[in-house]
This record gives C-alpha cells, sequence and structure tokens, in this order.
C-alpha cells in the first residue's frame, strides 16, 4: 500500500462551540501531542491541525489534504507571546494590529524563528501565524500547550469546509479526530497580511477588510493585484505560494457573471438558454434574486446567498453553497459578481480562483 493509501479511524467527537466541555477538548489536546491530526472548528472555516513544532505530525497534514508540499501552512497559538516565541522580529503594526484583531480573522507573515519547521513554512524563511477567535480552537490550542499548524481541512483545491460534513466528506478515514462544533461563522478564511516589508501587503483578503486595517494602522495597504485574478501559475506573479494551485473550486466549472445587476440576471438567462440538459447551480443575491425566479426549475439550482449589501452574509454562505450545488449534480455554477468592497474583495478573491478567471 502507498503512504497517500493510509487509512485511518477518524472518531468524530461532538462539542459545544461556546463553551466547550474540557474533557472533550482533553482527548484532542492528547491526539495532538502524540503527532496526530485533529480537525477543528475556527471562527473562519475548519482547520486541520497538528503540532506544528513536530514535522512528521506536519508531513500528515500534507498526506491527509494531498497538498502540495511548496505550500506553506498558518501556525494558530493562543496568545501573543505565543506568537513572537515564533518569529525573529516583531514589528510596531504586528502589536498594533494584533491587540485590535487578536483573537481572530487576521494572519501576519513575519520572519520565523528557527524552532518553526521547514515543513510547516516550506521552506520559506517566513512564517505565517493568527490566533483564531473560536472557543474550541483556543481551548484546544491551549490544552496541547503547542503551537498548531492548521490548514483548511478540505482535500486540497476543494472549498474551504464551513461544516463538519465538508470535513468529513473530503477527509474521513484520512486524518485522527474531528471536533464537531457545528458550523463555523465567517465563512472565509483569515486575511493574509505580509509583514515583512515596508508597507504591509494583503496577500489574501479575508475576514478582516482592508478598510479595517487601514482605519487602524492610519495608512494605505497595498493589496497584491493578484487577489483579483485566478490563476497566476504561469505568471510567476503569486503573492503567497497557496495563490500558485487550482483552489475553492467544487466538481463543476465556476462563471462568473459580471455587469450591473440586471445584466447579471439575463446573462444567466441567456446562458441557461443557450445550453438547455446542462444542470445549472445558480447562486445570486438577494436583491437580485427576483428577477431569476422563472429560471427556477429542474435541472436548476436556485440559492440565494445573502445580500450584495451585506458582503459578510454572502461570505458565510458561499463555500457551503459551493458544495451545495456539486451535491445536487450541477455541472455549472453561475454566480453573481458583487463590488469588491469591505469582505466583497474577499468573497471576490475566492470566486475568481474557483472560475479560474471564467467570466460572463
Ligand atoms: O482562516 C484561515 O486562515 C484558515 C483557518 C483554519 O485558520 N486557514 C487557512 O489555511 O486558510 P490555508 O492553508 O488553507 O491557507 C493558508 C495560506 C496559503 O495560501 C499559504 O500559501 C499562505 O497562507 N501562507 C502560509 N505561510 C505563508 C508564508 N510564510 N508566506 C506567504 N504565504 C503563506
Ligand atoms: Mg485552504
Amino acid at each position: 500500500m502507498g503512504v497517500s493509501q493510509v487509512v485511518k479511524e477518524t472518531r468524530v467527537l461532538r462539542v459545544d462551540p461556546c463553551h466547550p466541555e474540557p474533557e472533550v477538548v482533553a482527548r484532542a489536546a492528547e491526539v495532538i501531542r502524540a503527532g496526530g491530526t485533529v480537525a477543528f472548528p475556527t471562527e473562519t472555516v475548519y482547520g486541520l491541525g497538528a503540532n506544528a513544532l513536530d514535522a512528521a505530525a506536519v508531513r500528515e497534514i500534507f498526506r491527509a489534504k494531498g497538498r502540495p508540499p511548496g505550500n506553506p501552512l498558518i501556525v494558530h497559538v493562543a496568545a501573543v507571546p505565543a506568537a513572537r516565541d515564533l518569529v525573529v522580529l516583531w514589528p510596531e503594526e504586528a502589536e498594533l494590529l494584533a491587540r485590535r484583531f487578536w483573537p481572530g480573522p487576521l494572519t501576519f507573515i513575519l520572519p520565523k524563528a528557527s524552532c518553526v519547521p521547514a515543513e510547516v513554512t516550506a521552506g520559506l524563511d517566513t512564517v505565517a501565524l493568527r490566533i483564531p477567535a473560536h472557543p474550541v480552537a483556543l481551548a484546544l490550542i491551549e490544552a496541547a500547550g503547542v503551537p498548531v499548524a492548521a490548514p483548511s481541512a478540505n482535500t486540497s483545491g476543494r472549498p474551504s469546509p464551513t461544516r463538519p460534513e465538508h470535513v468529513l466528506a473530503d477527509l474521513a478515514g484520512k486524518f485522527d479526530l474531528l471536533l464537531d462544533g457545528g458550523p463555523t461563522g465567517v465563512g472565509v478564511e483569515s486575511t493574509i497580511l505580509d509583514l515583512t516589508g515596508e508597507v504591509p501587503v494583503i496577500l489574501r483578503p479575508g475576514g478582516v477588510t482592508a478598510e479595517a486595517l487601514e482605519a487602524v494602522l492610519g495608512r494605505r495597504l497595498e493589496v497584491s493585484p493578484a487577489v483579483l485574478r485566478g490563476s497566476l501559475e504561469e505568471e510567476g506573479t503569486a503573492p503567497c505560494p497557496g495563490f500558485k494551485f487550482r483552489h475553492y473550486a467544487p466538481r463543476a466549472s465556476v462563471l462568473i457573471l459580471t455587469g450591473d445587476p440586471e445584466e447579471q440576471a439575463e446573462k444567466a438567462r441567456r446562458y441557461l438558454r443557450e445550453n438547455p440538459g446542462v444542470r445549472q447551480g445558480l447562486l445570486v443575491t438577494s436583491e437580485n434574486a427576483p428577477r431569476y425566479r422563472t429560471l427556477a426549475g429542474p435541472g436548476v439550482h436556485l440559492v440565494v446567498l445573502g445580500a450584495r449589501a451585506r458582503p459578510e452574509e454572502i461570505a458565510a454562505r458561499l463555500f457551503g453553497a459551493l458544495r451545495e450545488c456539486e451535491e445536487v449534480g450541477a455541472e455549472v455554477i453561475l454566480v453573481e459578481a458583487i463590488p469588491p468592497t469591505g469582505m466583497g474583495l474577499a468573497v471576490m478573491n475566492r470566486l475568481y480562483r474557483a472560475a479560474e478567471n471564467r467570466t460572463l
């Protein structure tokens, strides 16, 4: 049997998401300390965690996900001093932003300390760090007593898991223990902020908006231009290693509906007319939903993601909706673009990547 086919007995433990039971947390922490892998809820998406200081345990994460070895992991800690132990520099901006946004969906890229294994950072001399704002994640990290490396708990390239079922659908039999704490809240991953240069750069927009970061820092940030492009492999311009790889993709082609709301509905109508018999998912905003009412029917799976005016609603439902469409057998998923401001930037980043830039 090849190493990649190792079958594990994945155990599932229910945990109270607000007041995690200490005995449940202790069992999961024991798995982490013993070099095992534990999937757990964070406020963004589920993570697949292992002891970040144990290179062999970290390799188990890559194996479970089928993750390319060149794609580094985020290290999760429970307190600022634990973060500082993993870096050789703690700039003023990190202190300021940590005070305001940690625990929370914000990840810093900083020069790594030598205790962080090369497996975690894929050989880079920087490390990604955050304190997650979820009682289960925090309790697990504290009880384990070690930093926890954790990527999103999906098979590499698939939409990130916002529910425990998503984790099991992708990874059952490939890791040791799932802490089932119900659905996650934010729905898209953390914002990744590179603090190694003169100007902080957003490498991946996420749960903390660019506007919120700028308000605290009192200056404009750079946003990597790659953020609103879906496919970078050939260009060699990936801002973070993860961007080189296909991502967020369900087992259906995703197409982005561009233009104003009326045009978007018209484009969807035309696509359906020209592609009869193709099973479609249709992900739309609540403001525009009435325009699609006549389109719903057999072969068309309509999901109202939330209000364009509240992109955090859309962020919270996006990955689940992509998976839902694939479950009903959609071959093509049409998704409305929304303005790339506030959380809309994170939504559009995930969409461009899921669609590999394909727009209508
Ligand atoms: O919300 C989140 O961030 C979730 C939860 C579980 O915390 N985690 C997550 O991890 O999204 P993952 O592995 O799916 O995405 C981490 C991204 C990857 O694109 C990776 O390339 C990038 O962070 N990254 C990690 N270390 C880096 C580094 N040293 N420099 C630049 N990018 C890095
Ligand atoms: Mg991921």
